[in-house]
């Protein structure tokens, strides 16, 4: 039997959650696609960390390691931040490997031209997991658009905002000691900026302007707004006029073709579709010429959400290969 070989780069949270998958898996993957599925090396920072084992796999901090195997076909990309990710997939995609990204800091920043890259070099780079987690938009979006035209995407795409908006309503409770209650419960990372500056969701907004719209807006004349900005006395106001905040970015075009973005706690009725979506949970609204609104709600992180719509990617591509082998 055929097999393809895979690369991992990161071991982390996500990493791990890929190759849990990829094993657990391995016979149904193996019926559905004819193809075995090898993971041939992971890549992290430091080797000597304690970590799940991973038989026959080989564990390197040298990205040569990889990009210098010719028999790897397809490139996981789960590590931090915007570089070394955008070098080190500049050139795995100039070399002719495919690739799947969680990244989303990268990728916010540096999709567009790697998605141009792809092109050029005839490769898939899939993007799935970089927004909303498991909430299948990026799909959704991209099966959308030939016959369709998108003119506004809004939604909450920070769970870990979410999750404290919920808990200050539901118990009472102020924003530091909701926040604490995330970390402890692990939705929160020990440094929380990001998520509660609103700075994760504009990214995540970002990435979905330039594939609804084609382009992004100027980051700058977008306004971002954290959630540290509610206190409790704000939500307990808004309760008692049935009123919730969530924290939403919104971007549309208006009739010009002018992007207007935004980023930041919005208060909503009951009528409203993100008014129940409480908890870790991402909601997205898609508003179309000629569905309407459309809502996808679901996990927007985590080990195996995240992961999950990785190798969701992954089998697309091989079934798209797939194709392309019977075509010829
Ligand atoms: N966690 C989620 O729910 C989630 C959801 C959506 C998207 N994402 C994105 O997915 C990516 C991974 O997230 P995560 O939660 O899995 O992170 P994580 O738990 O911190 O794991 C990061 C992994 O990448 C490795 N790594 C980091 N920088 C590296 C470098 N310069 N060279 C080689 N290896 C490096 C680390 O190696 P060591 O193990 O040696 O430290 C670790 O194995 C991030 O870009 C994140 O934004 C995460």
């Amino acid at each position: 039997m055929p097999s393809i070989k895979v690369a991992l780069l990161g071991f982390g949270t996500v990493g791990e959650g890929i190759y849990r998958i990829l094993n657990e898996r391995k016979e149904e993957i193996r019926q559905e696609t004819g193809y075995a599925i090898d993971i041939v090396s992971i890549l992290v920072r430091d080797t000597a960390k304690e970590r799940l084992a991973t038989p026959g796999i080989k564990i390197t901090d040298d990205i040569q390691e990889i990009l210098s195997n010719s028999d790897i076909d397809f490139i996981f990309e789960a590590i931090v931040g915007e570089e070394p990710a955008y070098s080190y997939l500049t050139e795995a995609i100039e070399k002719g490997f495919h690739i799947i990204t969680a990244n989303k800091t990268m990728f916010a920043k540096h999709g567009s031209a790697l998605l141009k890259h792809a092109k050029v070099r005839d490769v898939h780079l899939g993007y799935e997991a970089t927004t909303a987690g498991g909430v299948p938009i990026i799909r959704t979006v991209t099966s959308l658009l030939p016959a369709d035209r998108v003119r506004r995407v809004r939604g909450i795409l920070n769970g870990t905002s979410n999750f404290i908006l919920t808990k200050m309503r539901e118990a009472g409770i102020p924003f530091n000691a909701a926040l604490h209650e995330a970390q402890v419960l692990g939705y929160a990372e020990a440094d929380p900026t990001d998520d509660i500056s609103g700075k994760d969701a504009f990214r995540k907004l970002m990435i979905l302007s330039a594939l609804a719209f084609g382009s992004q807006p100027n980051w700058r004349d977008v306004p971002v707004v954290g959630i540290d900005a509610v206190t409790i006395e704000d939500v307990a106001d808004a309760f008692k006029n049935q009123l919730r905040y969530r924290h939403v970015a919104d971007i549309s075009i208006d009739e010009k073709g002018a992007l207007h973005g935004s980023v930041g706690p919005v208060l909503i009725g009951t009528d409203h579709p993100l008014y129940g979506v409480d908890g870790v949970d991402n909601a997205i609204i898609v508003e179309t010429d000629h569905l309407g609104a459309l809502t996808l709600v679901g996990p927007g992180a985590g080990m195996y959400p995240t992961a999950s719509a990785m190798v969701g990617d992954f089998l697309q591509m091989i079934g798209k290969r797939e194709r392309v082998l019977v075509n010829n």
